[in-house]
């Protein structure tokens, strides 16, 4: 089984971080997370009072897979997560706020999500970035271009509306979907191919 760093910023979107952490440890992957000092003022109006703080979120998931989820506090750079020498398998950041996503463009290392981006890009680990904004100004689009070319993977939460989702869980699955793939992830939904 893998290991993957799950960062959480404030940005909107956080009914699909949740997925994505729960997805993740019921396959049987750890998961070390991390959510930022805003993260939780959007959770509360994404998903209530119940999931808002770290230990909160962190707790709303099922106690079998909590074991495998690791909660790691945002300025803790004594984490292991900070570190090159932490071996594991990819850093996801879900969703990822134009602000995070500014400061990992320019290697600005001042929290344990960006710590762990930065981590990653300079030990060519998979990085897959989140980003949710709309519209993208120039200045994020840049941001993106930079670390694309740096081989990120920017995957915007986007839906396919030709696989005629029902409901809004079955269209977050998808979306879940297509960002896991980028990690060699299957979640088993349909295909094209
Ligand atoms: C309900 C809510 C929704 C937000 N949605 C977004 C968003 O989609 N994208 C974004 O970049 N910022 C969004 N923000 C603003 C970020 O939370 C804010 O810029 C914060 O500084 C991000 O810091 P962080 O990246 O350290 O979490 C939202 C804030 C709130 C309260």
């Amino acid at each position: 089984m893998a290991r993957y760093v799950v960062g959480i910023s404030g940005a909107s979107g956080m009914r699909l971080a949740h997925l994505a952490v729960s997805e993740l440890a019921r396959l049987g992957h750890t998961v070390e997370l991390v959510l930022s000092r805003h993260a939780p003022s959007t959770i509360l109006q994404e998903m209530g009072e119940e999931y808002a703080s770290p230990t909160k979120f962190h707790e709303s998931f099922k106690p079998e897979y909590r074991a495998r989820i690791k909660l790691h506090q945002i300025y803790d750079f004594t984490s292991s997560i900070a570190s090159g020498s932490c071996q594991h398998d990819g850093c996801l950041i879900i969703p990822c706020s134009m602000s995070t996503l500014a400061a990992i463009a320019i290697g600005l290392a001042d929290n344990l999500i960006r710590r762990a981006a930065d981590v990653a890009l300079k030990e060519r680990r998979k990085l897959v970035i989140v980003p949710r904004e709309a519209p993208f100004s120039e200045i994020h689009l840049e941001n993106m271009l930079k670390l694309a070319r740096m081989g990120a993977c920017i995957i915007p939460p986007q839906p396919a509306w030709y696989m005629n989702p029902k409901t809004i869980e079955e269209m977050e699955y998808f979306m879940l979907s297509r960002i896991l793939d980028q990690f060699g992830i299957d979640l088993g939904v349909k295909r094209w191919c």
